[in-house]
């Protein structure tokens, strides 16, 4: 399907302002969505300020709306009312206004945090087990499966991009191994607009010399990362976390914080 319209979510925030500034005249109407207030519409850009949890409002945006890019919603840990409120039912009302617009296509901003239980030691790919780290990590595994239902059930496209750490450049050691350039992520979203699939996930990841992920599922989408966080290695190869729990699981401190289980028990369970 030829995108007449894009939808960004998010798009004041990091991500969506590189997503807007990289789309910005690709397709004919570029609707940008967020509830903090956004730089003023340029030449084939819309802006519609709401809050994801406006069910009627959602809907009403998602009309006519051919793809649409997910990044709006909580970004990190939070009490259970924000992240129920911003990344699930935001999310429900993004697929749902989509599924009645008849959007063909929905990237979503998942999270390493869906996965961040997982062991360092292990390497992991798109089919691996969900293990979230978080209450903020379970609403990027909720968004997963949300895609599911609306991909398998209702036929939209649905790309989760299990992002790592996207970000200028990385700023410890463990993001030295996660780390997404801003270049590689609009690659990414690249490939999410173009590529022949009906439910896939990906690691959002450049091509770092450290990995954890086996990201070929994104690479036979078509995904060629660019960058490498090597050239950051001196800056940051010593800047680790003083715990056990945040330095041998993925997801680094999200999943020490509150940890209360055994490290050893949970090593031990495959
Ligand atoms: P950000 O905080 O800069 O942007 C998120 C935007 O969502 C903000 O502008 C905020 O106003 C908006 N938002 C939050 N709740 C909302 C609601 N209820 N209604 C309407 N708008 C709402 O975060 P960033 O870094 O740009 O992340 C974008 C997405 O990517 C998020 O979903 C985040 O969870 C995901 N992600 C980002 C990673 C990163 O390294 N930057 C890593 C993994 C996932």
């Amino acid at each position: 399907m030829t995108i007449n319209r894009l939808l960004i979510t998010g798009a004041a925030g990091n991500l969506g302002k590189e997503a807007r500034n990289h789309f910005h005249g690709k397709f004919p109407h570029v609707r940008l969505s967020d509830r903090t207030p956004m730089d003023a519409a340029r030449e084939g850009e819309e802006i519609v300020q709401c809050d994801l949890t406006e069910r009627d409002t959602v809907e009403k945006m998602l009309e006519g709306v051919d793809a649409v890019i997910h990044l709006g919603g909580q970004p990190n840990e939070a009490d259970w009312d924000t992240v129920i409120n911003s990344n699930l039912i935001g999310a429900i009302n993004v697929y749902e206004g989509a599924r009645k617009a008849g959007t063909d296509r929905i990237i979503f901003a998942s999270s390493n945090h869906a996965i961040g239980m997982h062991e360092r030691a292990t390497t992991i790919d798109h089919k691996c087990e969900a293990r979230p780290d978080t209450r903020y990590g379970l609403s990027k595994a909720f968004g997963e499966d949300l895609g599911r239902l609306y991909s398998y059930k209702h036929g939209i496209r649905c790309m989760n991009l299990r992002i790592g750490s996207c970000f200028p450049k990385p700023f410890d050691a463990r993001s030295l191994v996660t780390w997404l350039s801003y270049a590689d992520f609009c690659r990414l979203l690249e490939v999410g607009l173009t590529a022949d699939y009906q439910f896939e996930i990906v690691y959002g990841t450049s091509a770092n010399k450290e990995t954890w992920w086996d990201n070929s599922n994104a690479e036979r989408l078509g995904y060629k990362p660019q960058d490498s966080s090597e050239q950051y290695r001196d800056e940051f190869d010593n800047m680790h976390f003083d715990d056990p729990v945040g330095e041998q699981l993925q997801g680094g401190m999200f999943s020490a914080n509150e940890f209360s289980f055994d490290l050893e028990k949970l090593k031990k369970l495959k």
